[in-house]
């Protein structure tokens, strides 16, 4: 196996509410709680890597990768508004202390989806206050931690808003045309990069507004993961703008970038002009904002196929996921190139992988994606690393612990580890 060469960051990935456990401060976990709650089940103690970090990070050594993503969470540092809690700091750095001390470079990721509670509860990711409170919160944790890093995520997927939106409104539709044909809720969340339950929270929306309104004081609570409207677009960018210039100003040394959730979106005949117009929601109009970032993390899955009538299934045949999208690993080469021809930073794949029970799958995936990415470094792309999702089998947000996107199992029960072939493998792609 050919590896990448050295400096090349090849590593995996988690956020901290997925592995963590107990985010009890966090929106999340309040709406993980309500009686009508979409949430299959509730994060609880997800991997409990709070407490056996030092575990997981030597599995990811010891298996040859160098470079470990997670975020930190601003739940726990600041649990009430303006109260930071030092301790939490310290937690953090000794999770970064642990990866130096295994030749693993820690990538830190600010915002991975989940808010403190009470960001919500005035107004959350729609309120102009959330700009000058991220950054405040990212000064801060820059400010203690920046001295000991070399890459910040600010923020997590900042488009996915924009993509609920969307899928919201073809969810919509879809179910009005087709009155009552059952599955209209489970094909849309096919379509969605994310783990999300449409069908249960179309059944329970009646409910929840009430039990969110009780919580959050607003029916839709408006959390990182919902429909975004234009104008909370545009917050979320001047939110990652002001936290880059916190960072910066604390550690000019850090370099800084967002996350965009990227699919490889090929027109069918007829469907070229849908899939330009999805280009320039998902990626185009986000360039002003992020141009002058160091890096852009890109995250990729799959591809999405447009036709005359807009979005179309995978076809006929193809191997679907756990997560109902297709096995289309040449995504990340095309979205990879495609980006490149306008954003003129570096590229750092935060996130790419596959939700499967067959490691093997996962084996195939990593090969023929890391071929595509090679070739993108043999044409002159700036690809300087690529982190797999995931780490550990963990919480796949409103689907629970039913997706396999890990490297390394994890016994619900028992909380053992257990690396899959598919650790190793990456791991050999690690110039030494
Ligand atoms: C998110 C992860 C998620 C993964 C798989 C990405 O959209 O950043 O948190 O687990 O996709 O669905």
């Amino acid at each position: 196996m050919d590896k990448f060469e050295k400096g090349f960051l090849v590593g995996a990935a988690t956020a901290a509410h997925q592995v963590e456990g107990n985010n009890i401060h966090s929106d999340y976990w309040a709406q993980e709680q309500l009686p009508h709650t979409s949430f299959t089940e509730s994060s609880g103690i997800a991997c409990d890597h709070y407490h056996r970090y030092e575990e997981d990070i030597r599995l990811l050594a010891d298996a040859g990768l160098n470079a470990y993503r997670f975020s930190v969470e601003w739940a726990r540092i600041e649990p009430r508004e303006g109260r930071f809690e030092p301790a939490e700091i310290e937690h953090y750095r000794r999770v970064i202390a642990c990866c130096k001390a295994h030749g693993v470079e820690p990538v830190v990721t600010l915002h991975h989806f989940t808010s403190p509670k009470w960001l919500i509860a005035k107004g959350g990711w729609e309120a102009e206050a959330t700009v000058d409170s991220f950054a405040r919160y990212a000064g801060y944790v820059a400010r203690k931690l920046g001295g000991e890093l070399n890459y910040i995520c600010t923020i997590n997927e900042a488009n996915m808003g924009l993509q609920l939106a969307a899928i919201a409104k073809r969810f919509q539709l879809m179910a009005q045309q087709a009155a009552q044909v059952a599955g209209a809720g489970k094909s849309a969340e096919g379509s969605v990069q994310v783990g999300m339950n449409f069908q249960k929270m179309m059944e329970n929306m009646q409910f929840a507004a009430a039990e969110n309104a009780g919580v959050f004081g607003d029916p839709q609570p408006k959390v990182f993961v919902s429909e975004r409207t234009p104008a909370g677009d545009l917050l979320v960018l001047r939110a990652h703008a002001a936290a880059r210039q916190a960072v910066k100003a604390a550690c000019p040394h850090v370099k800084v970038g967002l996350t965009l959730s990227l699919h490889d979106l090929q027109p069918q005949p007829g469907g070229e002009a849908f899939a330009a117009a999805a280009w320039e929601e998902e990626f185009t109009h986000y360039l002003p904002y992020i141009q002058g970032d160091d890096f852009l993390g890109v995250q990729n899955y799959t591809r999405t196929l447009y036709g005359p009538e807009g979005q179309m299934p995978a076809p006929q045949g193809a191997e679907l996921t756990q997560m109902d999208y297709e096995f289309y690993p040449q995504a990340l080469e095309h979205v990879l190139r495609r980006v490149a021809e306008d954003f003129h930073g570096d590229l750092i794949v935060t996130e790419n992988g596959i939700a499967t029970a067959d490691d093997t799958r996962r084996v195939a995936f990593i090969g023929q994606a890391l071929a595509g990415v090679r070739r993108c470094i043999a044409d002159g792309l700036p690809v300087k690393g690529y982190f797999h999702w995931s780490l550990l089998d963990n919480f796949e947000w409103q689907k629970g612990y039913a997706m396999n996107f890990g490297l390394v199992t994890v016994d619900r029960k028992t909380m053992a580890r257990t690396p899959k072939p598919s650790l190793a493998v990456l791991g050999g792609y690690a110039g030494a």
